[in-house]
C-alpha cells in the first residue's frame, strides 16, 4: 500500500477531490480507518475528552500524544498521520521543535498540528524551515477554551472573520502545509479555502473546505454530545467498518456536511 504524502493531498485539492480525515487514538481503530480509505488520521488531543474523560483538552501531555501516536502508526499503512501538539508543548519555537522531534522521531507522526493565529507564524516558520510538516488550526481552538469563554462558533462578525482570513494567509506563508478550520461560518471557510493553495480541512466549517475531519467517537455515537456539525454514522451503518466507509463516501461525494450541518 502506497503511503499518502502532502503532495498527494495538494493534488487532491487542485483536482477538487475531497480529503477524508478522522481522529484515531489506537492501532485497532486506525487499521479500520486506513482500510476504509480515510486519507488523514489525526491523533487529536480530543483524546483528553473522549478517551480520558476530561472536560477540555488542556490536561493532555506530550507523553500521552506520543503513546497514542505510536499505536496509531502501527495500524496505518496508507493514511497520512497527523499528531496534535498538546497544550503549551509549542509555547516557544524551541519547545515546539523538541515536541515535534519526539512526535515524529519517537512516535512516527508525519505532520504535527498546532493551534493559534498569526502569533504562531514564527513557530511554523521555525519548524517548516527545518523540514517539519505543520498543520495549523484556526477558528475554535480548544486549547484556548478559557480565553474564548466557551465552545462557540468563531468569526461570526466581520472583524473576527477578517482576522481569521488574515491569520490563515500568514500561517500558509510561514510554511504551514495544511490548515484545519474549526467551527466558523461556511462562507468564511469557503473564502479561505479558495484563497489558500494548501489543503484546508474543516470541522463545523461547511462543505466548501478541501476536506472534512470529525472525532471518531462522535461518528460512532460513543460520546453523548449532540453536535450540529457531526453525525452518528454507526446508526445507519450497522458496523464500525460500514460507519467509517459511509463517512468516507459522504465526504468524498460532498453529501457530508449538509446545509444543516454547517454554520
Ligand atoms: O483534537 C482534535 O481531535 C482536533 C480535531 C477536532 C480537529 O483537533
Amino acid at each position: 500500500m502506497t503511503k499518502l504524502t502532502l503532495t498527494d493531498l495538494d493534488v487532491m485539492k487542485k483536482e477538487g477531490r475531497k480529503i477524508a480525515c478522522l481522529t484515531a487514538y489506537d492501532a485497532g481503530f486506525s487499521r479500520i480507518l486506513d482500510e476504509a480509505g480515510v486519507d488523514v488520521v489525526l491523533i487529536g488531543d480530543s483524546l483528553g475528552m473522549v478517551l480520558q474523560g476530561h472536560d477540555s483538552t488542556l490536561r493532555v501531555t506530550l507523553a500521552d500524544m506520543i503513546y497514542h501516536t505510536r499505536m496509531v502508526r502501527r495500524g496505518c499503512q496508507r493514511a497520512m498521520i497527523v499528531a496534535d501538539m498538546p497544550f503549551m508543548s509549542y509555547a516557544t519555537p524551541a519547545r515546539a521543535l523538541g515536541s515535534a522531534e519526539r512526535l515524529i522521531g519517537e512516535a512516527g507522526a508525519e505532520v504535527v498540528k498546532l493551534e493559534g493565529g498569526a502569533v504562531m507564524a514564527e513557530t511554523i516558520n521555525y519548524l517548516s524551515s527545518r523540514g517539519i510538516a505543520v498543520c495549523a488550526h484556526l477558528g475554535l481552538t480548544p486549547q484556548s477554551i478559557h480565553k474564548l469563554g466557551g465552545y462557540r462558533v468563531q468569526g461570526k462578525d466581520r472583524t473576527e472573520a477578517e482576522q481569521i482570513l488574515a491569520d490563515a494567509k500568514q500561517l500558509a506563508n510561514a510554511g504551514a502545509s495544511l490548515l484545519v478550520l474549526e467551527c466558523i461560518p461556511h462562507e468564511l471557510a469557503g473564502t479561505i479555502t479558495r484563497q489558500l493553495s494548501i489543503p484546508v480541512i474543516g470541522i463545523g466549517a461547511g462543505a466548501d473546505c478541501d476536506g472534512q475531519v470529525l472525532v471518531l467517537y462522535d461518528i460512532l455515537g460513543i460520546t453523548e454530545r449532540q453536535l450540529r456539525f457531526s453525525q452518528n454514522f454507526l446508526q445507519t451503518g450497522g458496523s464500525i467498518q460500514a460507519a467509517v466507509q459511509n463517512y468516507v463516501s459522504a465526504v468524498k461525494s460532498g453529501t457530508f456536511p449538509s446545509a444543516t450541518q454547517q454554520f
